[in-house]
């Protein structure tokens, strides 16, 4: 049995789930956040939680439209991902900066990643304020997945693809 001490608790839950939440606003500006704050939270009706700081220029974007994306992250999006993670859409366009690839989601009004191999649209059904976080709940609307992927019954291969390991 190994031996046990005392850790740090911020941020314990390991491994991460890393996502690309991409919005766009009211006047039609996409922007995209590094997430790591996140879960399933239900599975009928499927949902998912993503947790953003209200200080984020993307926290008043998701509060205003009601919708987000949350783009599931590989590693060769890693230099993407920390960008968009350490830079503000409130002083550039990040996504056209980098030349990220978007299309326009299928059901929400917001872009979707292409780089990345799932993009979840979400309609926010609500929010937890928790303590440096609200946690947006968002129900999903609909999934959109590379191809080759997604097997007969839309079920998706996640062994596949090779996460962002943080
Ligand atoms: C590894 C990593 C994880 C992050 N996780 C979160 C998170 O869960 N919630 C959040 O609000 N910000 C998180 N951030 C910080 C935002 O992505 C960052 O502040 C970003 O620049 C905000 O962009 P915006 O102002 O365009 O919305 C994370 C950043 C990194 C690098």
């Amino acid at each position: 049995m190994p031996e046990k001490k005392a850790a740090a608790f911020r941020s314990a839950l390991n491994p991460k789930t890393p996502l690309l939440v991409s919005c766009r606003s009211k006047d039609g500006r996409d922007n995209a956040l590094a997430v790591v704050y996140a879960c399933d939270c239900s599975y009928d009706p499927p949902m998912i939680m993503v947790g953003i700081v209200p200080s984020r220029h993307s926290y008043s974007i998701v509060k205003e439209t009601g919708v987000f994306v949350a783009n599931l992250v590989t590693e060769s999006m890693r230099d993407a991902f920390f960008y968009l993670g350490s830079h503000s859409g409130r002083d550039e366009d990040k996504l056209a900066k980098l030349g990220v690839p978007i299309a326009d989601g299928s059901v929400v009004d917001a872009p979707v990643l292409l780089d990345s191999p799932v993009s979840i649209e979400c309609e926010v059904t609500g929010s937890v304020v928790t303590g440096s976080h609200e946690m947006f709940i968002g129900k999903i609307v609909h999934v959109r997945a590379d191809a080759a992927l997604v097997d007969a019954e839309g079920k998706i291969d996640f062994s596949r693809i090779e996460f962002l390991r943080l």
